[in-house]
C-alpha cells in the first residue's frame, strides 16, 4: 500500500485514563481475529522474539522443528512440558476476554484464528478458535497421526510417550517449522467472507500467517493491527493501534 498505514486511528473518544480507540461494527460485518503470542503476553506467557527468543539457550527454532525432534525427543518434550507448565498456570486477560465478548455479540460473523497454543481463548470463553499451530494439550503419535488429549509432563528420557497401540513415538501435537499450518482451506475460506481482518500480537515473521493481511488486501478487506509495536508486515495494513493487548482490545468494540 502505497500510502502507509495510519497509524492509532479509527475513531478517538476521551476517557479518564487518555485516548480510547473505537471500531464500529455494522450487522454486515463480518470480523476475522488473528493472534499471536503478544495477546498472552500480559498473562506471564513468554513471545518467541521477546527476550532473545531464547529458551534454557536454545533458539527456539532449534526445539520447534522435525529436525530437532529426530536429533533429541527429550529435548523437545522439556521444552513442550515446561510450556504446558506456563500456560496452566496463566490466567486469561482483558484482551482475550474482549474477543469472547465480541464474539457474544457477533456469533458465526466472528472467527478467532491463533497461533497460539495455549487455552487461554478457551478459557476466556471463545468458541469459533481455530489453533493453525496446533495445541499445547494434544499430543499424537507419529504413526497413527490421530491427535488426542494430554496435559502429561515428560521431562526425562525414561518418561517419554509411546503410543498405547503401537509403541511408537507420541509428540507434541504442534506445528513446527517447515510443517504445513492446520485447516489453511478453512482460514481461507473464512478470511474471504470477512470484512474486517483484525491482527493482535504477532510480530509478522512467520508464514503463512503472516500473509493472511495480503490476501485481505486483494479481497479489499479493512486490516487493523493492535500491538505496542510495528510488526515486520507493518506496510500492509490499513490501521495500526499501538498499544498492548489490554490496553486497546477491551475498549475497541465500545
Ligand atoms: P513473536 O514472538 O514473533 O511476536 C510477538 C509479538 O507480540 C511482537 O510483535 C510484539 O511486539 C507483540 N507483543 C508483545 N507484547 C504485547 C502485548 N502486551 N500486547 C500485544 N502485542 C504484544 O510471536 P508470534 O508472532 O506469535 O510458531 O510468532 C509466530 C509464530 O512463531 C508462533 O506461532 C510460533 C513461533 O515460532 C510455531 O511454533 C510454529
Amino acid at each position: 500500500m502505497s500510502d502507509g498505514p495510519v497509524r492509532a486511528g479509527l475513531s478517538d473518544t476521551s476517557s479518564e485514563d487518555g485516548i480510547e480507540q473505537c471500531m464500529h461494527l455494522t450487522p454486515q460485518d463480518h470480523l476475522f481475529v488473528l493472534t499471536g503470542a503478544g495477546i498472552s503476553a500480559e498473562s506471564g506467557l513468554a513471545t518467541f522474539r521477546g527476550s532473545g527468543g531464547l529458551w534454557n539457550g536454545h533458539r527456539v527454532e532449534q526445539v520447534a522443528t522435525p529436525e530437532a525432534w529426530q536429533a533429541d525427543r527429550e529435548l523437545v518434550w522439556r521444552f513442550y512440558s515446561q510450556r504446558r507448565r506456563d500456560a496452566s498456570e496463566a490466567e486469561p486477560n482483558a484482551a482475550h476476554y474482549a474477543l469472547a465478548k465480541i464474539e457474544l455479540e457477533l456469533g458465526d460473523r466472528f472467527y478467532l484464528c491463533t497461533q497460539n497454543v495455549d487455552d487461554l481463548h478457551e478459557r476466556a470463553g471463545s468458541q469459533r478458535v481455530h489453533h493453525m499451530h496446533g495445541s499445547l494439550y494434544e499430543s499424537r503419535c507419529v504413526r497413527c497421526d490421530e491427535p488426542f488429549a494430554d496435559k502429561a509432563l515428560y521431562e526425562t528420557a525414561m518418561s517419554l510417550p509411546v503410543c498405547e497401540a503401537c509403541r511408537a513415538a507420541v509428540r507434541p501435537h504442534i506445528v513446527w517449522f517447515g510443517e504445513t499450518p492446520l485447516e489453511m482451506e478453512t482460514i481461507y475460506r473464512t478470511l474471504n467472507r470477512a470484512t474486517v481482518l483484525l491482527v493482535v500480537g504477532t510480530s509478522g515473521s512467520v508464514y503463512p500467517a503472516a500473509g493472511l493481511v495480503h490476501i485481505a488486501n486483494q479481497q479489499r478487506t479493512r486490516t487493523v493491527y493492535v500491538g505496542p509495536e510495528e510488526p515486520l508486515n507493518h506496510e500492509a495494513f490499513h490501521e495500526i493501534l499501538l498499544g498492548t493487548a489490554t490496553e486497546v482490545l477491551p475498549s475497541l468494540f465500545r
